[in-house]
């Protein structure tokens, strides 16, 4: 859940293109052939109609109930081009995180400045400073 809301505020791709191939129909717009579609994942996961009034808020467990709907939080994209790393992201993300808290207690340094920022991928501006403490065995 906590990676979940993680990538639902910080999706590391934030960026999804698509291109029709012939005139379509998308809700009201009729959309001609070969239009380049940005696809704005931030207004999706962000919009308080689907996440709730607290939507800018990292909530881990607003994932403790299933989606109502695929397309409301997409951060590995959808469709038949869909990220084909996003499992082994996740448990690589989970095995990573069980072996820091194994050893160590952790928490953000005072010094972290808050300065997300797309170069290509979403990444901290001044990086992720954090204060580690050695659990005590
Ligand atoms: C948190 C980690 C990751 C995120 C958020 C992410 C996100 C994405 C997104 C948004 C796309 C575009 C999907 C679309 O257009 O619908 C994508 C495509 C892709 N990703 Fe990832 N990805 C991650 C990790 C990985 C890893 C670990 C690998 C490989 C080991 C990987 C390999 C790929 C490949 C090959 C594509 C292109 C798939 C295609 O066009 O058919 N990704 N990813």
């Amino acid at each position: 859940m906590i990676l979940n809301e993680a990538l639902r505020l910080y999706p590391a791709a934030p960026i999804s293109l698509r291109e029709t191939t012939n005139n379509v129909k998308i809700g009201g717009l009729q959309i001609p052939a070969k239009t380049q579609l940005f696809i704005a994942m931030a207004a999706v996961h962000y919009d308080p109609k689907i996440w709730g009034d607290d939507a800018k808020l990292f909530n881990p467990m607003r994932f403790i109930e299933p989606k109502k709907h695929l397309a409301t939080y997409f951060p590995f994209g959808l469709g038949p081009r869909i990220c084909v790393g996003q499992n082994l992201a996740i448990v690589e993300a989970k095995i990573v995180l069980a072996m820091i808290v194994r050893k160590y207690n952790f928490v953000v340094s005072p010094s972290y400045v808050h300065a997300p920022v797309q170069v290509l991928t979403v990444r901290p501006k001044y990086g992720a400073p954090m204060i580690l403490h050695r659990v005590s065995s």
